[in-house]
């Protein structure tokens, strides 16, 4: 290549990076006029950016793992109480996202029974759980241990969500309890045992 041609390239490659500078400030400066909240909707930007993102801390070796606990009922019943106690709060009962929190952060809470987190691998899914997703509300969940069995059994539960009957979505008095419900519960046992 001639030396004019390498300064013409050059030049190009300097214009795009140009346009694409000011074509981000320009976004920049439309967000920060408009403000920022929660409960906008993402654009199909942030959302591809974030997903990307957030395969990269997965090791590859990680995402080649497969689950070791079969789908029992027996496994299928634990995960299951595990999840109304610590997941279904941002990710609803049966998995679609659809609760206060869930619905209210950025980014949402997905709907788990659909492609989007079904086609991850067996090992992706036990190390997000695991791991949790930084700058999310996502938090990390598993102990620091090789194979963390309870977690293999939310990753077969997870699997389980889209074929997840009423009755098993059913899951209210597994659900962590509120003080006030804590309170009446215990008003009602009261009741129930006093003598007459
Ligand atoms: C405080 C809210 C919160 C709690 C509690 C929570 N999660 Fe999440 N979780 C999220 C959010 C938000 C995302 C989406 C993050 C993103 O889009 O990058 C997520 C993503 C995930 C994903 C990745 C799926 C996908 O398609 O993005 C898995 C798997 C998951 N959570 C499992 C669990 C399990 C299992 C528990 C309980 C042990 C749990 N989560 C508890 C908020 C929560």
């Amino acid at each position: 290549m001639s030396r004019q041609a390498i300064a013409r390239a050059l030049m190009v490659l300097g214009a795009l990076s140009l346009l694409g500078a000011l074509a981000s400030a320009l976004y920049g400066v439309v967000l920060v006029r408009k403000g920022f909240s929660a409960r906008d909707e993402p654009s199909a930007l942030e959302t591809w950016a974030a997903r990307a993102l957030r395969r990269a801390p997965v090791p590859s070796r990680a995402v080649q793992l497969k689950n070791p606990l079969p789908s029992t009922p027996e496994v299928l019943a634990e995960a299951r109480a595990h999840w109304a106690d610590h997941c279904a709060l941002c990710h609803a009962n049966n998995g679609s996202g659809d609760t206060q929190l869930g619905r209210n952060m950025f980014p949402r809470a997905p709907d788990m029974r659909r492609p989007s987190t079904q086609d991850m691998s067996d090992g992706e899914l036990y190390s997000v759980i695991q791991n949790g997703i930084r700058l999310t509300g996502m938090p990390a969940w598993g102990e620091p241990v090789e194979d963390d069995l309870q977690t293999w059994g939310l990753v077969a539960f997870i699997r389980h969500l889209p074929e997840l009957t009423e009755e098993e979505a059913g899951m209210k008095e597994l659900n962590p309890k509120s003080s006030h419900e804590q309170r009446e519960q215990q008003l009602e046992e009261e009741f129930l045992n006093a003598p007459d």
